[in-house]
């Protein structure tokens, strides 16, 4: 059986969700994380987190967001892998942040040889859906596989059933 790892970035706090900003204890794609960790038990969890913690403030963070975009940055992270030779396919979640992925996983994405691996990309949103996200993690990865990603409605992840059960059976 294929050796899975499930990487994500998510961020808690202050969201946009329909149309109103909430504050999320938990965050998006990290409760989808979960429901696909609950599928498959034998995977690995990494969580993608920075060095330097965003603003808990929305609209604070949207701004420090479109200026790492603007720059191109890499944010440090905070922990890292050992390696993920041992990994034949990853299951890479992330928030949408301005059409793209939040700049930490750039930063991932360029941190390991991810050549012959699968990887499977899912993306919570509030309406943009994978946005350029796949396009960036196929240039990023030029000899992975990057099968076509997979769009959840951020503000309905608690009831993604579907969606976790067809991210799990594509990774085995
Ligand atoms: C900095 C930032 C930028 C965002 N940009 C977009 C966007 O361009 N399109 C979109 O549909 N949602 C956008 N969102 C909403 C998030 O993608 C959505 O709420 C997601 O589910 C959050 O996941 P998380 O709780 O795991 O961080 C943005 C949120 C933040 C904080």
């Amino acid at each position: 059986m294929a050796k899975i790892l499930i990487a994500y970035y998510s961020r808690r706090g202050e969201n946009y969700v329909n149309g109103s900003i909430r504050n999320l204890a938990l965050g998006n794609t990290e409760i989808m994380a979960s429901k696909i960790k609950a599928l498959l038990p034998d995977a690995d969890m990494f969580r993608i987190d920075t060095l330097r913690q965003y603003s808990p403030s929305y609209m604070t963070c949207i701004e420090e967001a479109k200026q790492e975009l603007r720059n191109q940055a890499r944010p440090e992270m905070k922990e890292k892998l050992d390696g993920i030779d041992h990994y034949d396919t990853i299951i890479l979640g992330y928030p949408n942040w301005w059409g793209t992925m939040p700049m930490v996983c750039y930063t991932f994405l360029e941190s390991y040889d991810f050549s012959g691996k699968r990887i499977i990309p899912f993306c919570t949103n509030e309406g943009s859906g994978m946005g350029s996200s796949e396009r960036f993690i196929k240039k990023l990865c030029p000899n992975a596989t990057v099968l076509n990603g997979i769009s959840i409605h951020g503000a309905e992840v608690q009831t993604a059933d579907n969606e976790a059960r067809k991210i799990a059976e594509l990774a085995q």
